[in-house]
């Protein structure tokens, strides 16, 4: 992956910073099933709470069935559509809102299902992939257009591929993929002992 330099104030692992959500996929490069079997264990190795698991994933791989991946992709919202369309493989991350063992509302069900999504993004990362995880998608569309259950909530769709080697990014993306990240600054985010008193940084 093209690797992005990210402001730190210390070291982390080389993971957590090369892994960014790009959206310059290669067209020609599908996901070997192995490695999807690798995205899909970290996923399912995630922690939940009372240990439910509530995450469902719906995959579309758009080499072995391009009518099922055509499918998913029209429930993307139109600024996604222009750059997902060369991600050989979607994905629908779904929370059961229920608990199984009680049929009790699940409060931690969204929590659990984007650190699943999250576990699969490093898998993704170690493995060369690219996952960009996406909002913009109706999620009444494709939950009645691939009959999920009401008990469930269409949560996120995300594309996996490889990235597209930098000197072939197309113009039409090339800024927004050159362009840092950022993020808020630390003590802004994270405080300690009480709210608003930002971490000490020293
Ligand atoms: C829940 C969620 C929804 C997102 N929705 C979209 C989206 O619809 N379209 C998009 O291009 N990026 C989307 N993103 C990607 C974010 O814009 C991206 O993660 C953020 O800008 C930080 O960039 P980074 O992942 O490269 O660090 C989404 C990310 C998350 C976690």
């Amino acid at each position: 992956m093209l690797k992005k330099p990210i402001d730190v104030s210390v070291p982390l692992h080389a993971l957590l910073e090369q892994r960014w959500s790009g959206r310059a996929y290669d067209k020609a490069r599908t996901v070997a099933h192995e490695d999807l079997l690798a995205l899909l264990e970290a996923a399912r190795w995630s922690p939940s709470c009372y240990g439910e698991q509530p995450w469902r994933l719906l995959i579309w791989d758009r080499v072995k069935d391009p009518q099922a991946w055509q499918l998913a992709f029209d429930c993307l919202a139109e600024g996604n559509k222009m750059w997902a369309q060369d991600a050989p493989m979607l994905m629908l991350a779904c929370a059961s809102l229920l608990f199984s063992h009680n049929q009790q509302p699940n409060r931690w069900a969204e929590y659990d299902t984007g650190a699943a999504s999250m576990s699969m993004s490093m898998q993704a990362t170690a493995l060369g992939l690219m996952v960009h995880q996406m909002g913009g998608f109706d999620a009444l569309a494709i939950q009645d257009r691939f009959a999920i259950p009401a008990e469930y909530r269409c949560l996120a769709m995300l594309t996996v591929g490889y990235q597209l080697d930098a000197d072939r990014i197309p113009d039409a993306l090339r800024e927004r993929e050159l362009t840092p990240r950022s993020r808020k600054p630390l003590e802004t985010l994270f405080f300690s002992g009480q709210w608003g008193q930002g971490v000490d940084l020293l």
